[in-house]
């Protein structure tokens, strides 16, 4: 059975960003994936050290002993992997961007990747401003980050206008709904 990861990078458990991934979700689960939903501010996470531990010894481990050691175990086991966050200040959360640097183990010093380009990764977005364009730059050097990893990156959706419990919910967008399960549906073609 193929295996797909849902990390959640906003602090909410009922956002709108949890919304669309569950909607990811459920195109997975039609097709007989696993999935498992982490949410990041559950975990304890430290900003990567710096220790060059996995560079010195060239593994795809992390010296740092806390919960990203259960991400990495997930990495590891994965097919997929669908990676959704609000954006804060024209980029992802602060929960997202340690866990971005915590997959410093998977990025060789010549930047060759780590992972096998067979695990997939997908994108979900959430943001207040309804310009979709405004926070491109910071999305994509964020998804390039990623993809150093060697995670392959197959898609990704920016759902704009959005403020829980100050603008209507997610849940009345249809087309942002319908984005989202096909974000899901199509993470393993
Ligand atoms: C600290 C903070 C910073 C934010 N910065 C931005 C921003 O720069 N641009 C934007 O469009 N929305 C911004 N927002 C709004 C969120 O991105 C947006 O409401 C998102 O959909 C929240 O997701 P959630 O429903 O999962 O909490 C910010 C929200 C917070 C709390």
């Amino acid at each position: 059975m193929k295996k797909v990861t849902i990390l959640i990078g906003s602090p909410r458990k009922n956002g709108n960003t949890r919304i669309l991934a569950a909607e990811a979700e459920r195109g997975l689960k039609e097709q007989g994936i696993a999935t498992e939903t982490v949410f990041l501010n559950d975990l304890k996470i430290r900003g990567c050290q710096a220790c060059y531990w996995c560079k010195k010894n060239d593994v795809a481990e992390c010296a740092v002993k806390d919960d990203m050691q259960k991400v990495h175990r997930l990495v590891q086991e994965l097919d997929g992997l669908i990676l959704a966050s609000p954006i804060y200040f024209s980029t992802v959360t602060a929960q997202t961007k340690a866990w971005l640097d915590r997959m410093f183990p998977y990025v060789s010093m010549n930047l060759v990747p780590k992972l096998p380009a067979s695990k997939k990764v997908s994108f979900i977005f959430t943001q207040n401003q309804p310009d979709g364009h405004l926070f491109e730059s910071g999305i994509g050097s964020f998804m390039y980050a990623v993809g150093l990893s060697g995670l392959t990156v197959k898609d990704h959706m920016i759902a704009c206008d959005l403020d829980t419990g100050v603008k209507p919910p997610v849940t009345e967008k249809k087309e942002l709904m319908d984005q989202a399960y096909r974000i899901g549906k199509d993470l393993l073609r």
